[in-house]
């Protein structure tokens, strides 16, 4: 099969809240997913209900080509979780929690081992609680493997880590696709998406607003490639004379280049122009540029609980 992941005009709505509103997408086995939106768009909520843990109000969701609500207990020993805001018992080991995870699923493994794939070797017998936040996923993804699951997914990994410790759990991810298993990640991070995934989902209030490879996104939902030249301010009028799309960039001028011959007949004309100019560089959008225009830089969503709600 070639698709893990299968979802059709999926919703769930919480009171008046439409949560998850009418998203389909794919997830192909293989592949780094991201599921990529601000705090509230209902990243969470999509990814307990691949998992078999929150029921959808209406659609249709297949896991590994099995509803993961009705067959959860067929599904579970094929998927691993590290949900969002992972933790674990304070004074346990990940060696004793590994074996502790082993015995529970019924599975023979070999702790050591889990914990080298996880770079975690050297921090076996000490206690959760002593660990950083790095190590705290990474004891997360090493429990997640005891199942040997085909999926894994991970609620917002990284979020909170230092940069250090980002890029090692980045590795981890990796080393999951490399040994062939599909990875659902979701992120607000733009830099992890875009290093990490085959393709990604822009998720924004419940809705999928965009759904490619990285590469695709910026093709399809970013601005053309410009160049920037830094110069007299004479050449704008002398550029759109010519016929060239021109717009002032903070003390210099940007052309839009429709394709790579045009670059080069802007420079001959900004030359033969007699006008003063002291540098130029081309500028294309990135994912993050992409994103911004299409969730507009939000990182939050407003929508969560108020101050009044949530009180006890
Ligand atoms: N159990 C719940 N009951 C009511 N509202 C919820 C519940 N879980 C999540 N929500 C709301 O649904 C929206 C999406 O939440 P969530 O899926 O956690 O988003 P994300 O993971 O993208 O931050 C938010 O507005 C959140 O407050
Ligand atoms: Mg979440």
């Amino acid at each position: 099969m070639s698709e893990s992941v299968e979802v059709e005009r999926l919703v769930k709505v919480y009171g008046s809240l439409r949560a998850v509103d009418t998203i389909d997408f794919t997830v192909r086995s293989g592949e780094v997913f991201s599921f990529l939106g601000p705090n509230g768009a209902g990243k969470s909520t999509t990814v307990e209900i691949l998992e078999g843990l929150r029921r959808r109000t209406s659609g249709s969701v297949r896991v590994l080509g099995e509803d993961p609500w009705s067959s959860l207990d067929r599904i579970k020993r094929r998927i691993g979780v590290v949900p969002q805001d992972f933790h674990f018992f304070p004074t346990i080991t990940p060696r004793e929690g590994l074996r502790l995870y082993a015995r529970l699923f019924d599975r023979r493994v070999d702790p050591d081992e889990l914990l080298a794939r996880v770079e975690l070797l050297d921090k076996a017998d000490a206690r959760y609680d002593s660990l950083s936040g790095g190590q705290h996923q990474k004891v997360g993804v090493a429990l997640a493997l005891v199942n040997d699951p085909e999926i894994c997914f991970l609620d917002e990994p990284t979020t909170g880590l230092d940069p250090r410790a980002r890029r090692s759990v980045w590795e981890v991810i990796r080393r999951l696709r490399k040994e062939g298993r599909t990875v659902f990640l979701t992120t607000h991070y733009l830099d992890e998406a875009q290093q990490l995934s085959d393709r990604i989902a822009i998720i924004k209030r419940g809705k999928l607003i965009a759904t490619g490879a990285p590469d695709e996104l910026i093709a399809v939902f970013g601005r053309p490639a410009r160049l920037r030249i830094v110069g007299e301010a004479a050449l704008a009028d002398r550029l759109r004379e010519r016929g060239h799309a021109v717009t002032p960039d903070n003390g210099g001028l940007e052309v839009e280049l429709r394709s790579k011959a045009e670059a080069v007949e802007i420079l001959d004309a900004v030359a033969s122009s007699g006008l003063r100019w002291q540098s130029f560089s081309t500028k294309s959008d990135t994912l993050e540029d992409v994103f911004i225009r299409l969730v507009g830089g939000a990182r939050d969503e407003g929508n969560g609980p108020s101050v009044a709600e949530a009180r006890p």
